[in-house]
């Protein structure tokens, strides 16, 4: 019904895939940021998270369809790293998504973690798109920053295309071997039976349009009423950090439902249930990246899905990838605390 639609959240989407092969960087691309050449070796070592408010996606997608309208508030995106001894965050992150996009380097094809993260994915069940990066690199490329894919590839020599395609052949057959089909997305007849590849370039943007545009609109049309936004609040913590001024935070993906300032909340602790009360809500900036230190925005309450950090009193010892609870008018403490440690 039409009721329904008119109450989306914001689709949570798990960026996924081997080490380097430019996830951090796609996500820097789409924000105007510099997150990956803060971090330490290059090397993502945290789950992040950014939201991308429907304006900027559209914005971003212009080129590609100018009249294109969007259901949902904006698009939740969680950063996995890619390094092989970060499994447990990979598995955390694709566990909280609704969609995910695989990203594999052009160059390199399918790499031990590509695999491990699709088989993740295949273990969920849950939907993604192949974003086939650093089309750049290809022999003979001439970038054409931030445009839509079918116009980049038009505008190549007969060199690089050859050898674009070489590459893309290359890929299909590692999925076919890994018993996934894939294409090109705009030869994709069936987005159910058949993935969707879309090349990209985190350095030039060509393609990002497209990756945006797709990602958004299947989750609109496939997952209406996953996205459909309920009162009962879904949350995860993702992480516990000092932060100085604030004490020890949590930072949290909440998936539905609303917190508000105030709410008395139950969290999984190493020694018990840890009950406190959100002191407050903070989130960075809409397009900047969770885990880097900035200029947090204060909400008195905040509606799912956003990824968002709590301060509040005794949160030292809380336990990440676990719930939080909200204790409410239906349900009592004891029922709360319960339910928290059997996380
Ligand atoms: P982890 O989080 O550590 O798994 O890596 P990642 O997948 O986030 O890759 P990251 O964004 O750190 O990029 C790795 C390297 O590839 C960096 O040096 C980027 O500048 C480079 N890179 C990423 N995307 C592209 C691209 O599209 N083209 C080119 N030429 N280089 C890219
Ligand atoms: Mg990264
Ligand atoms: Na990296």
């Amino acid at each position: 019904t039409p009721k329904s639609e008119e109450n989306l959240r914001s689709p949570i989407c798990c960026i996924m895939g081997h080490v380097d092969a430019g996830k951090t960087k796609l996500l820097d691309c789409i924000r105007e940021t510099n997150v990956q050449e803060g971090e330490a070796g290059g090397i993502t070592q945290q789950i992040g998270a950014t939201y991308f408010p429907a304006e900027n996606i559209l914005e971003r997608t212009k080129e590609l369809k100018a009249d294109a309208k969007l259901k949902v508030p904006g698009l939740l995106v969680i950063d996995t790293p890619g390094h092989e001894s970060f499994t447990n965050l990979r598995s955390r992150g694709s566990g909280l998504c609704d969609i995910a996009i695989l990203v594999v380097d052009i160059m390199d094809g399918l790499k031990p973690q590509t695999i491990e993260s699709l088989n993740l994915l295949k273990m969920r069940n849950t939907k993604f798109i192949v974003a086939l990066n650093k089309v750049d690199r290809i022999y003979d490329w001439k970038s054409n920053p931030n445009a839509p894919i079918r116009n980049a590839i038009k505008q190549q020599s007969k060199n690089a295309q050859s050898h674009f395609n070489m590459r893309l052949t290359n890929v299909i057959t590692q999925f076919k071997e890994q018993g996934l089909n894939t294409e090109l997305y705009y030869e994709n007849r069936d987005m159910g039976e058949t993935c969707s590849i879309v090349p990209t370039s985190a350095i030039t943007g060509e393609g990002i349009p497209d990756l945006l545009l797709l990602l958004v609109k299947w989750t609109e049309k496939t997952m209406v009423e996953k996205l459909t936004y309920s009162n009962e609040v879904q949350c995860t913590v993702l992480e516990v950090k000092v932060v100085e001024g604030h004490g020890t935070t949590i930072d949290v993906v909440l998936v539905n439902g609303v917190l508000h300032e105030g709410d008395q909340i139950v969290v999984c602790g190493m020694q018990g249930p840890i009950i406190t009360t959100i002191r407050a809500l903070l989130t960075p900036h809409p397009m900047k990246e969770l885990r880097v230190k900035g200029n947090y925005l204060h909400h008195k309450e905040i509606k799912a899905a956003q990824s968002i950090k709590i301060t509040a009193q005794g949160l030292e010892h809380a336990i990440v990838g676990t719930g939080l609870y909200v204790v409410g008018h239906h349900n009592d403490l004891e029922d709360t605390k319960e339910s928290a440690m059997e996380d």
